[in-house]
């Protein structure tokens, strides 16, 4: 049987006929990693997350090409990815491959039946008789705990709408901590903390670590009232603002993002918010010589090229990071390793 933890879904699973069964307790008494779904941070606890760190920090130098490993040697990762991807897709790829698994790619999804309109829980129900994981993007929210209701093997969510990309925030720990420090941290997150699921998933993560966080936005891209009201029950310092000038000398780190122009519902929304913040080098003269700046990609106009050959720069670095964390994720799921 395939484990999950319920949370709340915007998807009507009993439509698609899913037996819904509330497996919330089944950790809480010992970390188990084997055929559990990875669905949202809420979803783990700080010793979990500690755990997965430690495993793909063992993997990096398999992740680096130094080492070889046969750690999935018959296993097949399928990636359903039903919304653009270059790092998540690739990465995952990767991270098989360099494990000696092998990847089954849905492709297109215009060269696929679900152009015939083929509900994605019949998708799900079949791929999962052909792969022993499945890794999804989908553009709904909530369609990836849905997805896990149907599946017989682990279901990774590598983003759903604009709620979760949890592997993006396994990675985003790992960098923090390899090229920064996640005790004591004081992190900005900056640009569209409406939309950006990963700016969603980051918060949950961070406030298990007692993070001190400035959100940084125009007023309309503000972090949902949810989320805020969540961390200040956790007891975590917010605080929020729409300059990065006023914050750059007091953090240890600037989380960037891209104004996410798919989700927005008016494209002239879009135009109007679209530049309002940049990372520069005149910004960067005021900042902490430790300050690391992190982006998930892909970038847009949000951060000048300048930037990149500065010290302060990491995130074409932590896109590498993906690769053993997305290892550590797949090993752990398919208990390859324990
Ligand atoms: C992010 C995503 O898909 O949410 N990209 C990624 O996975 N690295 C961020 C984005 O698209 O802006």
């Amino acid at each position: 049987m395939v484990h999950g933890r319920s949370s709340g879904c915007l998807i009507n699973f009993k439509k698609f006929g899913a037996k819904v069964i509330s497996l919330g307790t089944l950790y809480e008494s010992r970390m188990s990693y084997k055929n559990r779904h990875v669905i949202s941070m809420k979803d783990f606890s700080r010793k979990e997350i500690d755990y997965i760190l430690d495993t793909a920090e063992k993997l990096e130098p398999v992740a680096r090409g130094e080492e070889r490993s046969r750690l999935l040697d018959g296993k097949i990762v399928a990636l359903l990815f039903f919304e653009p991807s270059t790092r998540t897709r690739l990465s995952f790829e990767v991270a098989a491959q360099r494990l000696g698994g092998q990847v089954l790619n849905l492709g297109s999804v215009e060269a696929s039946s679900v152009m015939k309109g083929e509900n994605l829980a019949d998708t799900i129900r079949v791929i999962s008789k052909y792969a022993d994981l499945i890794v999804l993007r989908h553009p709904l929210d909530g369609s990836a705990r849905m997805a896990a209701e149907f599946a017989s093997v682990p279901i990774i969510n590598g983003g759903d709408g604009s709620v979760h990309h949890p592997t993006q925030t396994f990675l985003d720990l790992y960098t923090i901590r390899r090229e920064s420090h996640l005790d004591d941290l004081r992190i900005a997150m900056a640009g569209d903390l409406k939309y950006g699921r990963t700016v969603h998933s980051l918060c949950h993560a961070l406030s298990l670590y007692g993070t001190e966080m400035t959100f940084v936005s125009p007023p309309e891209l503000k972090m949902p009232s949810e989320i805020v009201r969540d961390l200040q029950k956790n007891k975590i310092s917010i605080k929020e603002t729409d300059s990065l000038e006023e914050i750059i000398g007091d953090i240890d780190v600037l989380y960037m993002t891209r104004v996410q122009r798919e989700r927005f519902p008016d494209p002239e929304e879009y135009e109007k918010v679209k530049n309002k913040l940049k990372i520069t080098g005149d910004l960067l003269k005021n900042a902490d010589p430790n300050l690391k700046i992190l982006h998930p990609l892909p970038r847009v106009n949000e951060i000048s090229p300048e930037v990149d050959a500065t010290p302060h720069a990491r995130y074409f670095q932590q896109a590498f990071y993906g690769v053993p964390i997305r290892m550590a994720l797949l090993a752990l799921a398919m208990g390859v390793i324990e």
